[in-house]
């Protein structure tokens, strides 16, 4: 894989980001996928909010977190007294990775290779919106934006800086959904993104 680097264009303009990155081919995840799923909200958001990558719904929808994911992170959100609305929401990789079984589509965790290739696209991202506060949902985002040896499970509502911005890690919302004590697991979601309002000031 060559990398997304030679599809990013030189350019101030989100949309303009937005719209060469349908283009790209930095990796071979282009290849299956539907489209890519770029990132969306204000352009001048204080918060990002990194997800992994786009999953069945996103991938046919072409937005991010619209799917059951997306719908776990919109109640954990509000709940810790986050509006969506205000929050740029994006992924670490822009194209949907996943294996066939029969009808359906089963979400495959992107590689070292496909998290290298794509981080061309986060890093303009985060270049142009200059945020003050990044949060990585999962270890795929936190391997992007923070550190690649960076593990959730010890670090998990830490907030550390980098030198344009701070960060703060939490478990993916679909690894809510798959705890088997879905409650508690929500509780302590929900508890990591009050870390987040609170640093929000
Ligand atoms: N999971 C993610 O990480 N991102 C999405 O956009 C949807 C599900
Ligand atoms: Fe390009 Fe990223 Fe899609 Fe790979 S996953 S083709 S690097 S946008």
């Amino acid at each position: 894989a060559r990398g997304a680097a030679e599809f990013v264009p030189d350019t101030a303009d989100l949309s303009t980001l937005q719209e060469a990155s349908c283009r790209c081919r930095g990796c071979d995840l282009y290849q299956n996928a539907t489209q890519t799923v770029f990132g969306e909200g204000p352009p001048d958001a204080s918060v990002v909010v990194v997800g992994e990558q786009p999953g069945d719904q996103e991938d046919r929808q072409g937005h991010p977190f619209v799917g059951p994911a997306g719908h776990l992170l919109d109640k954990a959100l509000d709940e810790a007294g986050i509006d969506r609305d205000t929050v740029y929401l994006t992924n670490a990789v822009k194209h949907f990775k996943f294996v066939e079984r029969g009808k359906r589509r089963i979400h495959k965790t992107p590689g070292r290779t496909e998290i290298v290739a794509c981080s061309a696209w986060i890093n303009a991202e985060l270049a142009l919106i200059r945020p003050r506060l990044v949060v990585c949902l999962g270890a795929v985002a936190a391997q992007a934006v923070i550190d690649p040896a960076f593990k959730v499970s010890q670090q998990r509502g830490e907030v550390v800086s980098r030198p344009d911005y701070r960060a703060i890690a939490t478990v993916h919302p679909s690894a809510v959904l798959r705890a088997p004590d879905r409650a508690e697991a929500y509780a302590a979601f929900v508890d990591d993104l009050k870390k987040v309002r609170a640093e929000m000031g």
